[in-house]
């Protein structure tokens, strides 16, 4: 394993890792010295809104009265853009010079242990999943069979190096609680992604079943690869959250990390209903996903942040996951009670069966 990359499949070659280390760096300047001009240029064209119209920005059109004339707010959106657009671009090149291999790597690794993985190459993806690409990563999340390496790549830079050792999933997971009888036999990850905490659930209890489903086939492919590589016995399987193949009662524990901010409402209700049925009496439902405090504070500011994510940055649903009363959904799935704890960015809700 790299020491630096950690599970991450290098760059192909140096040239490649070079450019791509410049394009995380231009993410890095963007949010670390962009995006606090914006903000602090906001606030005084906030206040000059408020003197010309006797009330402050109170909407997205109001924000967007105040922040269109701030050229460092349309330098900010185009380097997040043309970052993100570099970002992809880069990493496909560099995997599809040794795609080969790379397929001859996840075709054995389906095949091996520890843990296991199923997926399907008829698989029917639904319309409203095929209709984006994710992250606008071109493909999306399924339609390329080294999405998995790329969006894990994508992710190193997304984050400027700072979750190459997973460790968002791993002090996400070791903060999440445990059901109050502390049994804990089945847990289940639902849009695991590349499997980064399903693999960190799996470490922090060692002796419990995990098991760990996404919708698209690189992904699940990919993560039981990196889960065999750290020696994890984690199942994987392709699936719909909405549409889960478990019996009732099956899991002490149920955890979602950032997917529900990437599917429609009517899905959401369905993924929050199958949960309550998987989950057994006394089970946990534990949901990591955007903040209340960060995307759904309603402020007009905020609103254009959640805007351009929404639609500039291939996560269509957003938006709408942020205006939704999430904890009301989830007591209208079947859970008792509802908690919401706001860490950083994310809210952490969990709610019990
Ligand atoms: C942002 S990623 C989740 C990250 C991941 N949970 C982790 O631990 O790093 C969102 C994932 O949800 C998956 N997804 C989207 N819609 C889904 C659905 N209806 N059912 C299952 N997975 C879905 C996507 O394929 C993607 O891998």
């Amino acid at each position: 394993m790299d020491p630096v990359l950690g599970t991450m499949t290098p760059a192909s070659a140096i040239d490649d890792a070079s450019y791509l280390d410049f394009v995380e760096g231009v993410r890095a300047f963007n949010l670390g010295q962009v995006q606090p001009v914006v903000a602090q240029r906001y606030h005084q064209a906030a206040a000059a809104f408020a003197a010309a119209h006797g009330r402050p920005p109170a909407s997205l059109a109001d924000a967007h009265a105040v922040l269109d004339p701030l050229p460092v707010y349309r330098a900010r959106n185009r380097l997040w853009r043309s970052g993100q657009e570099m970002m992809w671009r880069g990493i496909v090149d560099t995997y599809r010079k040794r795609e080969a291999e790379l397929l001859a790597e996840l075709d054995a690794a389906d095949r091996r242990g520890p843990g296991s993985v199923q997926w399907s190459p008829t698989f029917r993806y639904p319309d409203y999943f095929e209709a984006y690409d994710a992250h606008i990563q071109p493909g999306s999340y399924h339609r390329d069979p080294l999405a998995g390496y790329i969006y894990h790549y994508g992710t190193k830079i997304f984050s400027t190096g700072s979750n190459n050792h997973d460790d968002n999933q791993r002090s996400q997971v070791q903060r999440s609680p445990a059901p109050a009888d502390g049994v804990v036999r089945r847990i289940l990850d639902l849009g695991c992604s590349i499997g980064q905490s399903a693999t960190a659930w799996q470490e922090r209890f060692p002796n419990a079943e995990v098991w760990a489903i996404d919708i698209a086939a690189p992904m699940v492919r990919y993560a039981h690869k990196r889960a065999t590589e750290l020696g994890l016995p984690v199942h994987f399987r392709q699936m719909l959250a909405e549409q889960l193949d478990f019996p009732d009662g099956t899991f002490d524990i149920v955890h979602a990390y950032i997917l529900f901010h990437e599917i429609p409402v009517p899905i959401i209700r369905q993924t929050l209903r199958e949960a309550a049925r998987v989950l057994r009496p006394g089970g946990i439902f534990v949901v990591w996903d955007f903040g209340r405090r960060y995307y759904k504070d309603g402020s007009p500011y905020q609103e254009a942040m959640l805007e351009f994510v929404t639609f500039d940055n291939g996560e269509p649903f957003a938006q709408d996951f942020c205006h939704l009363d999430f904890p009301a959904e989830i007591r209208a799935a079947g859970f008792g009670t509802v908690e919401e704890t706001d860490i950083g960015i994310l809210t952490m809700t969990v709610a019990t069966r």
